[in-house]
């Protein structure tokens, strides 16, 4: 069983698909450590709903030493993998290095397009629609010192509407794809089924 730390930043529908898949057995682990980039959000309610540890770690408190106490936090609880669900701040070079190939992002949108610097929550959905594309979606992938540049794991394609604002675009890539490969990708990872060479991931199981 694999011991899984989470980084998060806001509500936490990713964080609760990931729990949930850890409590029917669907993954082979467990949600160790809940950490948030900030106070009283509702992902925090959710670790303790579910007896997690929860904290808050960041740069209001701790400065240029946040990812050194991060990458402590971890390393104490001996964290297999670090998952960021929904986690809205950049981390350092040193914070990747110390856990290489052992942390997965989850992305709104079907990287290459509408990822990188500045697209985070509904600014990915907005220039999607301001663009046109009929398909958008979801990526995992593990992260590397580029912003969204990281090996893709999984993608899954979801169909844009014309109607769609950047909500309802939001609403269908979580409910139809991010719930979905987030815990499927982890689950793989636990599997000890991905293997990374020269930044592409491939799969023992295919
Ligand atoms: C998701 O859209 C995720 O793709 C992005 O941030 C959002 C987090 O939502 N990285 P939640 O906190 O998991 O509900």
């Amino acid at each position: 069983m694999i011991k899984i730390g989470a980084l998060v930043s806001g509500g936490g529908t990713n964080l609760q698909a990931i729990i949930d898949a850890c409590e029917s057995g669907y993954i082979d682990g467990k949600v160790v450590s809940v950490v948030s980039s900030k106070d009283g959000v509702y992902a925090l309610e959710r670790a303790k709903k579910h007896s997690i540890e929860g904290c808050v770690i960041n740069k209001k408190m701790y400065g240029d030493d946040t990812d050194d106490v991060l990458i402590k936090h971890f390393q104490d609880r001996e964290v297999d993998l670090i998952v960021l669900a929904g986690y809205m701040t950049i981390l350092s070079e040193k914070f990747v290095n110390a856990f290489k190939n052992r942390i997965m992002n989850i992305h709104p949108a079907l990287i290459p397009s509408f990822c990188g610097d500045g697209f985070y929550g509904l600014h990915v959905h907005e220039a999607a629609l301001k663009k046109g594309v009929k398909i958008s979606g979801a990526t995992v992938h593990f992260v590397s010192p580029i912003t969204d540049g990281g090996p893709i794991i999984l993608q899954k394609a979801v169909e844009v509407r014309d109607d769609d604002t950047p909500e309802t675009l939001q609403k269908r890539i979580m409910e139809e794809a991010e719930w979905k490969i987030f815990p499927e990708a982890i689950k793989l990872f636990a599997e000890n089924k991905l293997r990374v060479e020269n930044d592409i991931v491939r799969r023992s199981d295919k």
